[in-house]
């Protein structure tokens, strides 16, 4: 039988030993995530989402349990996983165009990673900042730095953290579009952790909200809305509305 999922979560454990006490994280966690499907996470405050973005990254391990990629068990970094924090941690000694082509190596010619710096430059919409050095940028445009200094890698897996939490709205929802256009451009797996519903409806496919800690997924939302979705209609606002009772209901 053909693998149907493309990433495979099984049965994770993760703990911390915290003030001598031994603090649960992630207890028989699972989910599976198939080609080009864009999934959100959301749950409280230290539930475990950003553990499981490193597991998933290969950044830490898992104490019991898999994760496997294509069907083969991640246990270190690839650059096929790319990982955007919700720090834009951009180098300052470097400008725009430096930090957004620096994962490319110089295994690419140069005219082509031009090429490909300043079509991802562009596709973040920071056209005419390429000689800018970080303390130059608002926040907004350093997290569109950094998202394209992840995007050009052209991952499979792209584990975003809150990348938009510290951002306005109006930045915000801007940002969010050109995080759907590289979407549908190269159609990569995404795992979004976020703390806005709305953004979660508004980008993914399918939404997974977890417990309390130790996290685990205790509902589903699959969102089934045509792109561009319409924040204010009926069918977007019930969605809200669903993963809201879920997270409501978290503990009865
Ligand atoms: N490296 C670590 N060492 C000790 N405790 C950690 C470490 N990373 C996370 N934790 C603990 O694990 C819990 C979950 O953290 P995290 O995954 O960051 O939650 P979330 O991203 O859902 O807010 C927290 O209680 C946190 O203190
Ligand atoms: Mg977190």
């Amino acid at each position: 039988m053909v693998e149907q999922w493309k990433l495979k979560v099984e049965h994770i454990y993760r703990s911390y030993e915290n003030c001598e006490a031994r603090v649960e994280v992630l207890n028989d966690f699972n989910m599976e995530v198939s080609y080009g499907e864009s999934v959100a996470i959301v749950g409280p405050s230290g539930c475990g989402k950003s553990t499981f973005l490193r597991l998933v990254a290969g950044l830490d391990k898992p104490e019991r349990g898999r994760i496997l990629y294509d069907g083969i068990e991640i246990n270190e970094t690839d650059p096929n996983r790319g990982f955007v924090f919700q720090e834009p941690n951009l180098f300052p000694w470097l400008t725009v165009k430096d930090n957004v082509g620096f994962g490319l190596k110089a295994r690419k010619v140069f005219k082509e990673k031009k090429r490909k710096i300043q079509e991802y430059i562009d596709l973040v919409g920071l056209s005419g900042f390429e000689e800018a050095f970080p303390y130059q940028l608002s926040g907004g445009m350093a997290s569109r730095a950094s998202l394209a200094r992840t995007f050009i890698q052209e991952p499979g897996v792209i584990l975003l953290d809150e990348p938009l939490s510290a951002l306005d709205a109006f930045t915000k929802e801007s940002i969010q579009n050109e995080i759907l256009k590289i979407w549908k451009k190269n159609k990569p797996i995404i795992i979004l952790v976020t703390h806005d519903i709305e953004e979660a409806v508004y980008l993914s496919d399918r939404i997974l909200v977890m417990s309390d800690r130790p996290g685990k997924i205790i509902g589903q939302v699959m969102v089934g809305i045509d792109h561009p979705r319409d924040r204010t209609s009926t069918e977007f606002v019930a969605k809200r509305k669903e993963i809201l009772e879920i997270l409501k209901n978290k503990n009865e």
